[in-house]
């Protein structure tokens, strides 16, 4: 049957209307010539280590830097990775690691990989907004599961065991945690490995903000020996480093799943960009002073914020989220209201519930996107919504 000009049923349910409203509001201002604070986006005012810029990288020294990378990686990326690897605790040969264009085509191509449509992923929630459209777009289903905000007041294996079903494949874990800022326990890490092995389920671990733990970084869940067999952990440049626009990053697991991911990643975008993934390399090899600034920075910002919201300092990643029902007015049941009087103070942040159906009257703000002066003047200006 004809579809022009719909789109696929599953696309249809992906876009979140939320967001993009605001989004517009804040273009308008901007072309109003207002001065507006972005708080909205996980992304970094530092530029990044100078030899893992893209105009660090030269044809004179890598001929050929324009033509495909090999699908798999270029050497020198996969052999930092593997050493990076090494240097977090687990061993991992180069042959079981694929570079991706990022951790969002990392997830992309995992997902696709492992899921068949009809399937489900437990999904802990608040989350990373992108993870549910990921698993939405091969038609599987993204169970959000209350969690990150009321860690100390669940039984985690007991929340987790409540959600599977006969269609339950994957377990999503993300630490440090976007939005929350929260790194999870060993404990509670303990707890949901222990489902995913007791349910035989995949285990996907979102590394992002693996180099983003302001106190002491635990072990990996990837590098722990009782899951082997089921984890596929996804990495980036990103945040770390701040490469988000090169679009670089890593994935890996057991070896047979890895074939299969390398299949898919060929098919999705082939390879990620080759000069970026030169650039990556350095930043691995060379980048260990410029994290530690990044990482030392941003957690005296992300406690900054928090002391102006009044609420804990983030152990880890780039965000805080915060309940804003003290600060809605009557009649208000969700947060917009609350952004839009954000915005007009000229402070743009995001919807809560882009992070799950249960967090509409949360706020997400990200301490990282703009420099400490213009957090600070961002954080004054929305004293007066915020009391
Ligand atoms: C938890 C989490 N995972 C993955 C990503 C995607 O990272 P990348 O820029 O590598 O696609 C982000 C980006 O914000 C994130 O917060």
């Amino acid at each position: 049957m004809p579809r022009h000009p719909h789109v696929s049923s599953t696309t249809e349910t992906l876009s979140s209307r939320v967001f993009s409203e605001l989004a517009a509001k804040a273009a308008r201002l901007r072309r109003e010539g207002r001065r507006l604070y972005d708080l909205s986006v996980g992304d970094t005012y530092r530029e990044p280590l100078m030899a893992a810029r893209a105009e660090a990288q030269t044809t004179a020294e890598h001929p050929h830097l324009h033509t495909y990378a090999p699908p798999r990686g270029v050497p020198e990326l996969l052999d930092a990775v593997s050493e990076r690897l090494s240097s977090l605790g687990g061993e991992v040969p180069p042959e079981r690691i694929q570079i991706m264009s990022g951790a969002t085509s990392g997830l992309s191509v995992v997902c696709e990989t492992i899921l068949d449509p009809g399937d489900e992923v437990l999904l802990p929630a608040p989350f990373w907004p992108l993870i549910r459209g990921i698993i939405a777009s091969r038609g599987a289903t993204a169970v959000q599961i209350p969690f990150y905000d009321r860690l100390e007041r669940i039984d985690v294996r007991e929340v987790l065991e409540a959600a599977i079903t006969e269609r339950t494949v994957a377990l999503y874990v993300n630490t440090p945690h976007n939005p929350t800022g929260r790194v999870l326990s060993p404990a509670v890490v303990d707890a949901m490995v222990e489902v995913a092995r007791a349910h035989d389920l995949w285990l996907i671990t979102d590394e992002a903000y693996q180099d983003l733990c302001f106190a002491e970084r635990p072990r990996p869940i990837w590098a722990r020996p009782e899951v082997q067999d089921r984890v596929i952990a996804c990495h980036t440049l990103s945040k770390s480093y701040g490469l988000a626009g090169a679009r670089v990053g890593y994935t890996h697991g057991p070896e047979a799943v890895m074939k299969a991911i390398r299949g898919v990643q060929t098919f999705s975008t082939y390879c990620a960009p080759k000069p970026m993934q030169l650039g990556a390399a350095r930043a691995l090899k060379e980048g260990d002073a410029w994290v530690e600034q990044a990482r030392s920075a941003y957690a005296e910002a992300g406690r900054l914020a928090a002391e102006a919201l009044g609420i804990d300092a983030p152990q880890g990643g780039t965000f805080l989220f915060f309940d804003a029902t003290p600060y809605l007015r009557d009649g208000e049941d969700d947060a917009m209201g609350l952004l839009d009087r954000c915005l007009d103070r000229g402070v743009l942040l995001t919807p809560g519930v882009s992070c799950g159906v249960d967090y509409a009257r949360w706020v997400r703000l990200c301490f990282t996107s703009v420099p400490r002066p213009e957090l600070e003047a961002a954080l004054e200006a929305l004293g007066p919504v915020l009391s």
